[in-house]
C-alpha cells in the first residue's frame, strides 16, 4: 500500500477544470515529481493535499488513514509541509520569527519567545549555511534577504516543522545552482530518512538529478507514472506536451549597428557597468546571483535611481528617469518577480494584454476593442496559455501562465530595446521554445535584447554573447566555442575569486 493515495481529485474554478478526476500515488522515502504543462493542476493538486484547497470531489490516503483537511493546520498536524510558487514571509520579521510562525512551542503569553524561536530555527538554517553564502541569518529581517536566500528560508520554514511529507512547488526557481545543490543535499537526506518528498519543477535536469520517479498530469488528469531513469527526455516531454519540434539553433541575426550602449553606468548594486548591444543581437547577463543583472536591467528601465554613466540608442542619449519615459523611448522590459512588478493581478488578462500597446499609443488613436481582444487572444493562444475567459483576473491564472503573460504583453509592441530579467522561471517546455522563437523575432526584427538568466542552459540556447558580471561589472565576456556549461560556472567562479 503507498504511503500517499490520491484518488479521482476533481476541481473546479468556475469555467476551469483544475483537476479532472487526478490520481497520485507515493511511497515514503521517495523524491516524486510532479510533471505536466502550465496550468495541468500541479500546484491545485498538491494545494488540496496541503488543505489550501478544498476538492469537489476525490480522496486522499495517507499512511492507510483517509486525510480530511479542512485547513493547512489539518495537513501541518498530519506532518505535510509545502513550499509554494508564492512567497510567504513576513518582511518586519527575522528569519529565525519567520520560521517559528505558527509552530506552537515557542509562544509564551501570546508573544513569540525569540530565544526560544532562534534556537528552533538554528539547526534548521545550519544545513543550509552554504545557500547562504556561510553566513547563516538568524536575526536578519527576511525583508533584507535576496530572492535566492528567501527561497531558501521558506525550505528552512517548512522543515522546522519536521513533516513526513515535504512539498516543493517550484521552490528552485529563484534558486542559483550552488542554493540548488545545498537544497538537493538536504532533500535526498529527507529521503534517506523516509520523508516523501513531492517535487514540481520545469527542469528536467533537476528532475533526473533528484526524483526516482514522475507522475506526468495534463489538463487535470493522470497521464503516467514513470520510472525517470529509464525513460529518456523525449519521452518524458511527449508525455508532457505532446510532440514538440525540435527547433534547430536560429543563426544570428545580430547586425554591425550597435543600437544600444552603456557607458560607466552607476547606481546602487552597480560599479560601472559598460556594454554595447548591436541590433538584431542577444546577449546574455550571467554571474553567480546578485551581481548587479537585476540593477542594470532596472535602470535601464528607468525603474531605479541611476547615479551615472551614460545610456545611449541608436548614438542618442536616453535618460528614461522612469519605465513610462523608458517605454516611449522604445524599452521593453520582463521583469523576473511577476508578482510585484509584472502584472496587475487584481486586473483581467485582457488589460495586462493591453497595456503597454496602451501606454505607447498616441492619444486618439482609438483601437477597437474586438481588435485587441482578437491581438490577446492570437497572444495567448501562441503561447498555449490556459485560461477560463480573457476577463478574468490574472491572479486566477497557473503560476507559469502568469510569466507567459508578462512576457506576451510586449509583443505588439516592437521594442528598440528588449530587456528580460529571467523571465522563463516557471514556464513549461513548449512554452519555453515559443517564447526563445518569440524573442529572436524580436531580434530579427531589430531590436538589441539583453537578456539575464539564472540558468545557464538558457544562456547557452538563447544568447550570441554572454556576460558574466560580478560586483556590479561586467568582468567577463564567453561567445562561441568559450559559451558552454563549464566556462560559465568557471568564469561565474573564477572572477568570484578574485581572477581573471
Ligand atoms: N484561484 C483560482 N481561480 C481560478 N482559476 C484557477 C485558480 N487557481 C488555479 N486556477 C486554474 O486552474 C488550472 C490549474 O492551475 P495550477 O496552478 O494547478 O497549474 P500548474 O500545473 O501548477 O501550472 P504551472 O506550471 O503554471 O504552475 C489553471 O488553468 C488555472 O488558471
Ligand atoms: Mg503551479
Amino acid at each position: 500500500m503507498p504511503f500517499l493515495e490520491m484518488c479521482g481529485l476533481r476541481k473546479r474554478y468556475g469555467g476551469v477544470v483544475a483537476l479532472d478526476g487526478a490520481d497520485l500515488a507515493a511511497a515514503r522515502g521517495e523524491v516524486h515529481a510532479l510533471l505536466g504543462p502550465n496550468g495541468s493542476g500541479k500546484s491545485t493538486l498538491l494545494k488540496v493535499l496541503t488543505g489550501v484547497v478544498a476538492a469537489d470531489a476525490g480522496e486522499v490516503r495517507l499512511d492507510g488513514e483517509p486525510l480530511v483537511t479542512r485547513g493547512p493546520r489539518d495537513a501541518l498536524r498530519a506532518g505535510v509541509a509545502a513550499v509554494y510558487q508564492e512567497l510567504s514571509l513576513l518582511d518586519d520579521l527575522s528569519v529565525a520569527e519567520n520560521l517559528v510562525l505558527g509552530v506552537e512551542p515557542v509562544r509564551r503569553g501570546g508573544l513569540l519567545d525569540r530565544r526560544a524561536a532562534e534556537r528552533r530555527a538554528a539547526p534548521v538554517l545550519e544545513r543550509f549555511a552554504d545557500a547562504f553564502g556561510g553566513a547563516v541569518p538568524l536575526r536578519t529581517p527576511a525583508g533584507a534577504l535576496d530572492p535566492g536566500e528567501r527561497q531558501v528560508v521558506e525550505v528552512c520554514k517548512a522543515l522546522v516543522r519536521r513533516p513526513r511529507l515535504l512539498v516543493l512547488d517550484e521552490a528552485t526557481a529563484s534558486l542559483r545552482q550552488r542554493q540548488v545543490d545545498v537544497l538537493f543535499d538536504v532533500v535526498r537526506e529527507l529521503r534517506d530518512e523516509g520523508v516523501l518528498v513531492l517535487f514540481i519543477s520545469h527542469r528536467l535536469a533537476e528532475v533526473r538529478g533528484l526524483a526516482a520517479r514522475a507522475t506526468i498530469l495534463r489538463g487535470g488528469r493522470h497521464v503516467a507514472t514513470v520510472d525517470v531513469a529509464t525513460t529518456a527526455e523525449d519521452e518524458l516531454v511527449r508525455l508532457m506536451v505532446g510532440e514538440l519540434a525540435t527547433v534547430p539553433r536560429a543563426a544570428s541575426a545580430a547586425t554591425e549597428q550597435v543600437r544600444l550602449q552603456v557607458t560607466d553606468l552607476a547606481g546602487p548594486g552597480m560599479n560601472g557597468v559598460s556594454l554595447t548591444v548591436r541590433s538584431g543581437e542577444i546577449v546574455g547577463l550571467g554571474g553567480l546571483q546578485g551581481q548587479g543583472q537585476a540593477e542594470l536591467l532596472g535602470t535601464l528601465f528607468g525603474a531605479r535611481r541611476r547615479r551615472g554613466g551614460e545610456v545611449e540608442i541608436d548614438g542618442e542619449p536616453v535618460r528614461a528617469p522612469n519605465p513610462a519615459q523608458a517605454i516611449r523611448a522604445g524599452i521593453a522590459y520582463v521583469p523576473g518577480d511577476r508578482g510585484s512588478e509584472g502584472l496587475a493581478l487584481r486586473r483581467p488578462i485582457l488589460e495586462n494584454l493591453a497595456l503597454p500597446s496602451l501606454r505607447t499609443r498616441s492619444r486618439g488613436g482609438l483601437l477597437s476593442r474586438r481588435r485587441e481582444t482578437r491581438a490577446a487572444r492570437a497572444t495567448a493562444e501562441r503561447l498555449a496559455t490556459r485560461y477560463g475567459s480573457l476577463s478574468d483576473l490574472a491572479a486566477t491564472l497557473s503560476g507559469g501562465n502568469q510569466q507567459k503573460l508578462v512576457v506576451a504583453k510586449w509583443f505588439p509592441v516592437k521594442p528598440r530595446v528588449v530587456l528580460l530579467d529571467d523571465p522563463l522561471k516557471g514556464i513549461d517546455v513548449r512554452a519555453k521554445a515559443e517564447l526563445f522563437a518569440v524573442i529572436r523575432e524580436l531580434a530579427q526584427g531589430g531590436a538589441a535584447v539583453l537578456f539575464g538568466s539564472s540558468d545557464d542552459r538558457e544562456l547557452i540556447e538563447l544568447c550570441d554573447r554572454v556576460l558574466v558580471m560580478f560586483e556590479g561589472r561586467v568582468a567577463d565576456e564567453l561567445a562561441g566555442p568559450r559559451l558552454s556549461d563549464d566556462t560559465l560556472i568557471a568564469s561565474a567562479l573564477q572572477v568570484n575569486g578574485g581572477g581573471s
